[in-house]
């Protein structure tokens, strides 16, 4: 018997945990020689323990499951994932997020859902907390700049709350749009962020994008995102580079059309719109074979890329037939 026995993100009973158990079942993990695990031996006896805990968001409560099917050995510590970021309309230091972006106003937060649906919505952040099934997830994050965290995010299927719109059968792709606020410093400034054009774009194609490991995060860590890591709602596609993942999002449009994203925009011949992460397809500029993992200490530590950052069991599919090298 294994610990994934059903699909790597479906959710059972039996993984639903609190604080501290899921603490002490890591340790206890860390210190089980590999067989055991792989035989899974005692394993329910461990997790029967296991229960809800809770997000806190403006005072008000709500429940997200752990879901242990995305356990990782090692963490990278939340003082470094939210000290550590790009969030460019903050500028393009690693630290000027942390320091600046405490000007985002995210309450109240509205999201749009327009274009390619039958029903288009407006929908309040309260809503979607109330609404969504919220779990947390440990996903491998990998950016083009070839360093990695791995990140317990807490947030829903994007699926779930696309299909409230309703797709119509024209929705190819799907456009994700960051707040624009006339303060932030590189709005006010673009010399600060090296004129990138506001407000930040993405795009994914409809079936990326309606795929289960493809998340919406609303926290990190068991508590609310952070401002710099995109508060209050952004998108996490583990096996794309960081810059897919787009921040503090405000509208989202269905289109039958391919949009041009951000960085596309600014250098598409570096950074393509699938940036399906891919050791063999290197930047015009670096290599991605490895990648400087971003854990505890100071000592980096270099590791090799995996193929679609680890979850090619998942969505390779997706890419059945495709050039990878062409569609980078
Ligand atoms: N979203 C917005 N709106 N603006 C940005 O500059 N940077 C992207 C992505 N989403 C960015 C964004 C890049 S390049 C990366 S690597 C990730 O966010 C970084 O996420 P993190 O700061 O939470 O690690």
């Amino acid at each position: 018997m294994r610990i994934i026995y059903k699909k790597s993100w479906e959710i059972k009973e039996n993984t639903i945990t609190d604080e501290g158990v899921y603490q002490k079942r890591r340790e206890i993990l860390k210190t089980m020689p590999l067989g055991f695990l792989s035989l899974g031996m005692g394993m329910q006896g461990i997790f029967a323990e296991e229960n809800i805990t809770e997000l806190v968001f403006n005072e008000k409560k709500y429940s997200f499951i752990k879901n242990i099917n995305y356990l990782q050995e090692e963490l990278t510590p939340f003082e470094k994932a939210s000290t550590y970021n790009n969030f460019y309309e903050f500028g393009m230091q690693k630290d000027d997020p942390y320091y600046r972006a405490k000007i985002l106003k995210t309450s109240p937060w509205d999201l749009v859902i327009d274009g390619e649906v039958e029903k288009p919505l407006k929908i309040s952040l309260e809503k979607i907390l109330q609404s969504m099934p919220l779990e947390e997830r440990v996903y491998r994050f990998r950016c083009v700049e070839a360093w990695s965290m791995i990140i317990p995010w807490i947030g829903f299927e994007f699926n779930k709350l696309l299909k409230l719109a309703k797709p119509t059968s024209q929705a190819k792709y799907v456009i994700f749009e960051t707040l624009k606020q006339d303060d932030m410093p590189a709005v006010k400034n673009p010399f600060l962020a090296a004129n990138i054009p506001f407000p930040y774009v993405e795009g994914l194609r409809i079936d990326e994008a309606m795929h289960p490991l493809c998340i919406l995060a609303v926290g990190m860590y068991g508590r609310k995102l952070p401002n710099q890591n995109g508060a209050p709602l952004r998108l996490v596609v583990p096996w794309k580079y960081g810059f897919k993942n787009i921040k503090s999002i405000v509208r989202i449009t269905l289109s039958k059309t391919q949009p041009l994203s951000t960085w596309q925009r600014l250098a598409g011949d570096e950074y393509g719109f699938y940036a399906n992460v891919n050791p063999d397809v290197a930047h015009p500029r670096w290599s991605q074979a490895s990648e400087r993992f971003i854990g505890e200490g100071y000592r980096p530590t270099r590791i090799k890329t995996q193929i679609f950052n680890g979850y090619g069991d998942e969505v390779a599919r997706l890419y059945a037939n495709m050039d990878l090298e062409k569609n980078f």
